[in-house]
């Protein structure tokens, strides 16, 4: 079983970042394969709107790091997406990762994979409420379900590379929302989802209708 973590702070060590490490900890502890794709180190350019895609079966015309997203998509059985807050929006890094998803969009990679949101800014009501909403958007944009953490998205104020890591409360917080991500993944995971079986369903309800419990009590 696979997580995939993006990270979509520009900053090495990023507040975000770090919280996104925290949320995934517990994906570690259960044994799963844990990969981060960070975009302080990768390079995903926007979305050019030329539709290459369209013609050529999903692939898209630029040539940069996210095939590697392409994959990651393909290949998690959950996911976790951190940002710091920019203008009360997700990083131009990573709104470049949501937007280049449209190359897959008739493929759907992500389509019934439970995803959880993380969101740093500095300022108190700066905008982390709105950036995770922004997240949990795309998330349905995709077909992905949204995971609550303690009560929605980890939302988080910090500044100075590595501020968050003296907020115990958001560090658990994180860790809750992986928590609740891995939990949900591992039921969607264990039972067969999907459509009920219409005509052995319909057998039932015939069934049930003439058995003599179904019928009304006598006198
Ligand atoms: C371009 C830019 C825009 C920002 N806009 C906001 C904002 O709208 N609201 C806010 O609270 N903080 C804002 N910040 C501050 C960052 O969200 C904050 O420094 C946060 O810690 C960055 O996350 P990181 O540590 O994971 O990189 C902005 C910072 C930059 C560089």
């Amino acid at each position: 079983m696979n997580v995939l973590g993006i990270s979509g702070t520009p900053r090495k060590n990023g507040n975000s970042h770090i919280l996104l490490e925290h949320s995934l900890a517990p994906f570690r502890e259960s044994g799963w394969d844990v990969t981060i794709l960070g975009l302080h180190d990768l390079t995903v350019q926007p979305c050019k709107a030329c539709d290459h895609c369209r013609s050529y079966n999903g692939k898209c015309i630029i040539e940069d790091d996210m095939g590697l997203f392409y994959d990651a998509f393909r290949r998690c059985h959950a996911l976790i997406v951190s940002t710091p807050v920019y203008y009360r929006n997700v990083s131009a890094q990573l709104k470049a990762v949501f937007d280049r998803h449209y190359a897959v969009t008739p493929e759907q990679p992500l389509r019934g994979k439970p995803g959880g949101a993380i969101a740093v800014g500095a300022g108190q009501g700066g905008g982390q409420a709105m950036t995770v909403a922004i997240v949990h958007n795309w998330f349905s944009s995709c077909g992905a379900l949204t995971v609550p953490g303690e009560l929605n998205g980890v939302s988080a104020v910090a500044q100075a590379e590595g501020d968050i890591l003296k907020q115990e409360k958001r560090l658990k917080q994180a860790r809750i929302l992986g928590e609740n991500v891995l939990q949900v993944a591992v039921k969607l995971n264990s039972e067969q989802v999907g459509p009920p079986d219409a005509e052995k369903w319909q057998g039932e309800i015939r069934e049930g209708l003439t058995s003599p419990s179904a019928l009304p009590p006598r006198g």
